[in-house]
């Protein structure tokens, strides 16, 4: 039977704005080093900035970019990292296990953000592993004060006279993790977190917060440590992080194309832990989700090699975490952008973790091409035409028995209605085998005809772009996708991610 449901313009979920298609760069790898920055090549420009990877990232479509860490910043000396390259530090870093240069740094990475364009938006996290306020009030100094002060006149004679204007700041990252250096118990984070907020909001009260939610849902202590740190910080912040990875966990592929079951369930639970605390604390406002750290990674294969790092050995940008995506991981991935914006009344950012080499939907060589993974794809669709107002979907589909999850809906829909009428049906069909006819009533959404329908689809699930084939898998249209009274009627092929326009 096909999977059926009904649009209508009066149910809505909310907007789906820019920030809901972020990305992340981490001094981690290749994903600065030899990924956005390397001078010698032959695109880099002025700046060593590659122009190959800057126009993918432009196509990409990615908006507020998060920096420099993840775990990275939990070691981070945001001086070590301005001022004359020549004359910057070498440091150990002990996340990575990693030789940092610091050649790139805060000023490259505003820099990088300005050839990026318009909408690219930085989003600096403050190091609150192994330092504190004061260092966190000195850079805030630094990047947003006008002039006249010690840290503002410095910035400018390191040669940037505007202030960077930085908006969005994450209060440290991942601080429940054991493996996270300066680790702390959501007490203790949380009233570090609340006296960092508290000066920083002196200092510039246009900035905007994320406080650090449980990396995993799978932590011992989530829901709890978000409880506690919004207890200590639910006044002074505006966000909570959230942090998921999927992988087919022994090889279930079935579960893992349901991994967005997941990811709705991940969001539901905190949104109420954060409401609960909200209540107790007899406040009107609501705490808004910055999901800041998101993708598919086969984070058992990290785990393992992670165990072969020789002790001596602190290489510069080594080839870390560098996953190559098949077709299945897209259509996973496309699934996910689809339960983001299926919570957009909530999820005010979300960062797909990372934007190049490094877990990422971008792939250079040093001295070499970049090109795109099959991730790619259903990113930059989604950052295009998934721009607007959110329709409240209710999707009755067939469904399929997982191992992780019971039964799962085979079809995984969402859609966006823009500014100027048209509306874009994102959609996904988990059956591995079958296609799955789709029916959408569209009532008064007042679109009669289909503009588009672009699948990624392949005879082979494990197909991947690689440096020597990379046009290997790119997303092809569909014909017979029609509308006729008042119905949208669609083939969805199987294991496929569908990107439905219509006007
Ligand atoms: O994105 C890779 C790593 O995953 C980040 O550094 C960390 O925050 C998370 O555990």
């Amino acid at each position: 039977r096909p999977a059926r449901f009904t649009l209508d313009p009066a149910f809505t979920v909310g907007t789906a704005g820019p920030r809901l298609f972020g990305s992340f760069v981490e001094h981690l790898g290749r994903c600065v080093y030899t990924g956005i920055f390397e001078p010698g090549h032959p695109t880099a420009d002025d700046q060593g900035l590659r122009q190959d990877v800057l126009e993918l990232v432009r196509e990409l479509g990615v908006t507020t970019i998060r920096y420099p860490g993840g775990n990275f910043v939990s070691g981070y000396r945001w001086e070590d990292s301005v001022g004359p390259a020549a004359s910057r530090p070498r440091r150990l870093d002990p996340a990575w296990h990693s030789t940092e240069t610091n050649r790139f740094g805060l000023s490259e990475y505003m820099g990088f953000l300005r050839r990026l364009g318009p909408g690219a938006e930085p989003m600096m996290a403050v190091n609150l592993g192994t330092r504190g306020v004061a260092e966190a009030l000195q850079l805030l100094e630094y990047a947003n004060h006008t002039g006249g002060t010690a840290l503002s006149d410095l910035r400018i004679a390191h040669g940037d006279e505007d202030p960077y204007g930085i908006r969005l700041w994450c209060l440290g990252n991942e601080m429940d993790g054991p493996w996270q250096t300066g680790h702390k118990t959501a007490r203790e984070y949380g009233r570090l977190a609340a006296e960092t907020a508290r000066a920083m909001r002196q200092l510039d009260p246009g900035v905007e917060l994320v406080a650090c939610g449980s990396s995993s849902q799978a932590m011992p202590t989530f829901a709890a440590w978000e409880a506690t740190v919004l207890e200590e910080t639910y006044d002074l912040v505006d966000h909570i992080s959230l942090h998921a990875y999927y992988w087919p966990e022994d090889g279930d592929v079935d579960s893992f194309l349901a991994s967005a079951v997941d990811m709705e369930a991940f969001i539901a639970r905190v949104v109420a832990t954060a409401d609960h605390v909200g209540a107790r604390l007899k406040s009107e406002k609501r705490i808004t989700l910055s999901f800041d750290e998101w993708n598919v990674w086969y984070l058992p294969e990290w785990e393992a090699r992670s165990q072969e790092f020789a002790r001596d050995d602190w290489p510069e940008a080594p080839r870390l975490l560098e996953d190559r995506y098949s077709v299945t991981d897209a259509v996973v991935l496309g699934s996910l952008l689809i339960a983001l914006l299926r919570h957009a009344d909530r999820v005010a950012v979300a960062c797909l973790a990372q934007l190049v080499n490094v877990i990422a939907p971008i792939m250079t060589e040093p001295g070499g091409p970049a090109w795109r993974q099959t991730t790619f794809f259903p990113f930059a669709q989604a950052a295009r035409h998934g721009r607007g107002q959110v329709l409240d979907v209710r999707v009755d589909s067939p469904t399929y028995e997982t191992r992780k999850y019971g039964e799962a809906d085979l079809l995984h829909a969402t859609a966006v209605r823009a500014e100027d009428g048209s509306v874009t049906v994102f959609a996904v069909n988990r059956d591995r085998t079958a296609p799955l006819p789709l029916e959408v009533a569209l009532g008064r959404l007042g679109v009669t005809r289909v503009t588009g329908h672009s699948a990624l689809a392949d005879a082979d699930p494990d197909a991947r772009n690689t440096l020597t084939e990379p046009g290997r898998v790119v997303p092809h249209e569909v014909t017979g996708t029609a509308v006729a009274d008042g119905t949208l009627t669609a083939t969805l092929e199987p294991l496929s991610w569908n990107v439905i326009r219509l006007a």
